[in-house]
């Protein structure tokens, strides 16, 4: 059943009808269009256009409807009408006779899609806020079980500094902590009530608009009736903040997939989150991190494919606005699935400690604990760091470690050097020289892991 049909001579063309369908993308909106329809019942029937016995069976019609799709969501897929709307609209009709056409007074498709949208937008933020929770647990957790672990830290994918391997853990929750709070903030502007907004003016029936919202735990109404049911930013927003996410994972498996490798073996997956090669039977691939890191591209892409969507349209609402679900719904999908994938990858990783601590060992990474040395003794720092560079010359060209070289080697090379260089020189004397705020000294870090937590408990 069409919702419209009495202007027209001709049925609709059928490659038209498939390309103008959107049901079975839409259909997963049905729960959402049954609560927007119930509460507008109770609006209309508040403004006097239902009776009570009208308002009660129409209810009742809509709640049998709702549980039917909550048992099974597919139902309405296997049906040709035009959209979810029209598909509860002619069930409610069948239900309960003539009385179903009523529901649709005062209302357009137009602030009832918009509706229905941000109902389904805000169960989809509220679902990932509970998944990035599980998700920086897991890497708290994991921050926990790595406390004392040094490995060594990069910039330029080059041996840097040691850190500990905890500190590099909590770096990614701060990223995640950001993307819940991104999240909570699209859901302010997500959670508005277009209902009563109309087709693009208002509707012309008395309905309190205030209510409405509050029924279907809306903050309130929309101020514009034109914008209300035109306005698609809350959904590049949202997919703007899901982005930023896939980002922030796609870097992490990166990190992953880096530290998995033979080349440096610092880590290793578990076997139920890994995959086997058909051909090379030795081969163990970190497929869990490689699609986390490969779903961001396809996340992305449903950011620029809303804003390339919006870009451009006139007021009001136009059927380009139909392109938003799909893009949307595959995004969050596909989120939710990496966030939780990758709670498991954590959960089962095997951190190499001793692996670790010899990344850290080999790269030189204490030489700037050794001009810091130089330093405090009084020795500018664009000097010490000059010795430092040519001391490591002089041990790579020995194959030594700093630490390996003889005092007379260090001595020769400058003479202001002393015996207590070696102290300096020690893993453990670079990490608990950076007992500051934000750094990656074990007790900085012991107290990192304990803040993140409580934050994530509050
Ligand atoms: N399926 C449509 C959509 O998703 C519903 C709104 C249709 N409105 C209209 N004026 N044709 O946008």
């Amino acid at each position: 059943m069409a919702l419209w049909g009495g202007r027209f001579e001709t049925k609709p063309d059928e490659l038209f009808k498939l390309f103008n369908d959107s049901l079975p993308v839409d259909a997963a909106l049905a729960l959402q269009d049954i609560d927007g329809s119930i509460a507008w019942a109770k609006a209309i029937h508040r403004a006097g256009v239902l009776n009570a016995d009208e308002l009660a069976r129409l209810t009742a019609a809509l709640t049998k409807l709702r549980s039917e799709i909550s048992d099974r969501p597919t139902l309405p897929l296997k049906d040709s009408d035009e959209d979810i709307h029209s598909w509860v609209e002619r069930r409610l009709i069948e239900a309960v006779g003539d009385l179903g056409k009523k529901l649709h007074t005062g209302r357009s498709r137009n602030d009832q899609v918009a509706t229905d949208f941000r109902l389904y937008v805000r169960a989809e933020i509220d679902a990932r806020s509970a998944e990035l929770k599980d998700a920086r647990r897991a890497l708290i957790d994991l921050a926990d079980r790595t406390k004392t672990v040094v490995t060594s830290g990069y910039t330029h994918l080059q041996r840097a500094q040691p850190i500990l391997f905890a500190h590099w853990a909590l770096a990614y929750q701060e990223m995640l902590e950001r993307d819940a709070a991104r999240f909570a903030d699209a859901r302010k502007r997500v959670n508005v009530c277009p209902l009563g907004s109309g087709a693009l003016a208002g509707t012309t029936y008395q309905v309190n608009r205030e209510q409405i919202a509050k029924d279907l735990g809306f903050d309130g109404p929309t101020r514009n009736s034109l914008d209300a049911t035109s306005d698609r930013d809350f959904v590049i927003e949202t997919l703007a903040a899901a982005s930023n996410c896939a980002i922030h994972l796609s870097r992490l498996a990166e990190d992953l997939i880096l530290f998995a490798s033979q080349e440096f073996g610092v880590v290793e997956m578990h076997d139920s989150v890994s995959s086997g090669s058909s051909l090379m039977p030795q081969k163990k691939n970190p497929d869990a991190c490689e699609l986390i890191r490969g779903k961001c591209g396809r996340i992305f892409g449903a950011l620029a494919t809303m804003s390339m969507t919006v870009k451009g349209l006139p007021l009001a609402y136009n059927k380009d606005l139909q392109e938003d679900k799909e893009p949307l719904i595959d995004a969050m999908r596909q989120l939710s699935m990496c966030l939780r994938v990758l709670v498991r990858v954590l959960d089962t990783l095997k951190v190499r400690e001793s692996r670790a601590r010899e990344t850290a060992l080999d790269g030189y990474a204490n030489a700037t604990e050794l001009a810091d040395y130089l330093v405090a003794k009084g020795i500018p720092f664009r000097e010490a760091h000059d010795v430092v560079g040519k001391l490591v010359r002089h041990a790579i060209s020995k194959s030594k470690r700093l630490e390996d070289l003889g005092f007379e080697d260090m001595h020769g090379i400058d003479a202001r050097i002393d015996a207590r260089v070696y102290e300096s020189l020690k893993l453990e004397a670079g990490l608990m020289r950076r007992e500051i705020a934000g750094g990656t000294g074990p007790n900085a870090v012991a107290s990192a892991i304990a803040a993140a937590r409580s934050r994530l408990d509050a």
